[in-house]
This record gives C-alpha cells, sequence and structure tokens, in this order.
C-alpha cells in the first residue's frame, strides 16, 4: 500500500481477513474471561464460587487488557475499510449490505457458502436461546432472582451477596453505642488490638468480662478481611501494609480511595488530612 500499488481484491485484503480471525476470537475469550471475573470478583453469575479474589485478579486484568485491545483492533479495521474505499474509490460498507461488487471480466466469480451462513445463524440463535432460558430457569428461585422485568432500571438478575456468618452476643456488645461494623472489613490483627485496648475504646472503656471479650473476639477473628469473604474485605486486607494495624476500618487505605470522592463536609473531617495522616503513621 505504501508503494502506492496495492492490489484491489474482491474480498477481503490479507491484513483485513486476518481481523475476521482475531475479532471472534477476542470476543469469545473476552466474554468468557468477563463471565469467570464476574464469579470471582463479585461472586456472581454462572461461574460464581469457581475462583477466590485473588485467584481472579489476573483472569481480571487478561479481561480488560484484551477489551482493550479488540477496542484498538476495532479501531484498526475500520480504518483499513476507509483507507481501502478512498484507495480504490469504493464504498466497501456498502457492498457488505448489498452482496454486490464490481469486478474485473477475469475475476472467478465467488463461490456461495448459504451451508456456513446458516449455520453460524442457527449457532448464534441457539446460544441467545440458551441465554434467555436456560439460565434463566437456572436461576428461578435464586435470591434477587427477578422473574419479569417491569421496569427497566431494574437488573435481569440483582446482585446480591452471600450471607454471612451473624453472632447474636457480637451484635448486642458492639451495636450499643453505633452501628456494628462487620468484622470482614478490617483485618483478626485490628480486631485482637481493639479488644486488647477496649478500656480505651475511642475514649470510652467498653468494660467487658474476660468470657465476652474471648467470645467476640472469636466472632470476629473467624470473619475478618484476612478470610477474604467478601470484595470489600480482599480490596481492605491487600491495601493495608503488613507491618499496619489500623483500629478504624476508615483509615484504611482502600476505604479512604473508595470514599475520597465524598466532600469532606458530609463527613465532618477532611479525608485528604486522614490520608496525611495515614501517610505519617504508615512511615
Ligand atoms: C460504649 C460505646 C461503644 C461500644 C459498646 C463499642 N464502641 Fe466502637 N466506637 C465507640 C466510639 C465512641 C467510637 C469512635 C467514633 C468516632 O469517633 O468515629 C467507636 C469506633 C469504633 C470503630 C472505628 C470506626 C471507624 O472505622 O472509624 C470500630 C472499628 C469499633 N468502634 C469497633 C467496636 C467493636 C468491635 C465493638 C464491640 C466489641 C465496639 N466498637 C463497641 C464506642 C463504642
Amino acid at each position: 500500500m505504501a508503494s502506492g500499488r496495492a492490489l484491489r481484491r474482491v474480498g477481503h485484503n490479507p491484513t483485513g481477513s486476518l481481523a475476521i480471525y482475531i475479532l471472534p476470537t477476542l470476543a469469545t475469550v473476552v466474554g468468557i474471561t468477563g463471565v469467570l471475573t464476574l464469579g470471582g470478583d463479585e461472586q456472581q453469575g454462572l461461574a460464581a464460587g469457581w475462583f477466590s479474589f485473588s485467584q481472579i485478579k489476573l483472569v481480571k486484568q487478561s479481561h480488560e487488557a484484551l477489551a482493550v485491545l479488540m477496542l484498538l483492533l476495532v479501531f484498526c479495521h475500520l480504518t483499513g475499510v476507509v483507507v481501502e474505499s478512498v484507495l480504490h474509490k469504493e464504498n466497501l460498507a456498502r457492498s457488505m449490505l448489498t452482496g454486490i461488487k464490481l469486478a474485473d471480466a477475469d475475476t472467478p466469480a465467488a463461490r456461495p457458502h448459504a451451508g456456513v451462513a446458516l449455520l453460524l445463524l442457527l449457532i448464534t440463535g441457539l446460544a441467545g436461546w440458551w441465554f434467555y432460558y436456560a439460565i434463566d430457569r437456572q436461576l428461578d428461585g435464586q435470591p434477587g432472582h427477578v422473574e419479569s422485568v417491569t421496569d427497566n432500571e431494574e437488573p435481569r438478575v440483582k446482585f446480591v451477596g452471600r450471607q454471612l456468618p451473624d453472632n447474636a452476643q457480637w451484635r448486642d456488645e458492639c451495636g450499643s453505642c453505633h452501628a456494628v461494623f462487620y468484622s470482614a472489613l478490617l483485618p483478626a490483627r485490628s480486631w485482637q488490638k481493639i479488644m486488647a485496648e477496649q478500656d480505651q475504646h475511642f475514649g470510652t472503656d467498653l468494660g467487658l468480662d474476660a468470657a465476652t471479650s474471648t467470645a467476640v473476639l472469636a466472632f470476629m477473628t473467624a470473619n475478618s478481611a484476612d478470610q477474604h469473604n467478601t470484595e470489600a474485605a480482599f480490596k481492605i486486607e491487600q491495601s493495608i501494609p503488613r507491618n499496619a494495624t489500623p483500629l478504624r476500618i476508615t483509615e484504611t487505605p482502600y476505604w479512604l480511595h473508595k470514599h475520597q470522592e465524598i466532600p469532606a463536609a458530609e463527613w465532618g473531617f477532611d479525608t485528604g488530612e486522614k490520608q496525611e495522616e495515614l501517610r505519617g503513621l504508615l512511615q
């Protein structure tokens, strides 16, 4: 093409035909890694529970990278269509719709592939049917599954988190002054420190007897962020440096990052300042 002597082809040129193999392959791989990521990262969908949060990380990164690669290829392919159309003064896109191409008299006629076309249509149709009926039926009765969609804002399958362990004693003791902060939001070492220093709990004394302290602490460590039993737990745990033991959920790097767009006035304190303070503590 650079030499200005690019052949005009009735079908795709060699580079264009490569895209015809690569794009559907990428679409398939992006789709599969997407279902796996949804299953691992959100514990939802067909592959729910197949992978843990840490196992799915690499798959998620490839899913994102491949999706970007696919967009780049689509861009290149479309650029190719425009360049070829201009170069050979013909509307390539129109012939895709009409099926009509002007060719030299000695160009061999293209062989029709009606069978292949029908087969592809059939596969696509069957896949669509399988998705809407088979999966839909499989989800029937599961929590959050919406039977009929009347409101367009409602997702067909709602994201419902898994049922997490609960404990009445913990709820009683830790929910009397403030909301009970679920134990998956801090690592076990934080709960241990909070209970060890319970006589100076943010300016108050929890005053729990030894037996209660042990029972409450046992529940909290068994379901701490280290267990990675929710996405937030995993991300909070990963964000805390190994040598740090935060006493506040609101001081963990992930929490701060997640809430940084909420203006300081909403909280009554400056998250930016908090972040600075945290950095100082971690050094
Ligand atoms: C006597 C009242 C009281 C009880 C009971 C109590 N807390 Fe607190 N807790 C406080 C106060 C006060 C704060 C500080 C609130 C603030 O400044 O944001 C606090 C803050 C916290 C925070 C930090 C919240 C954050 O991320 O900023 C955690 C975690 C916490 N409490 C855990 C517990 C646990 C676990 C128990 C049960 C063992 C418990 N609390 C029981 C009074 C109490």
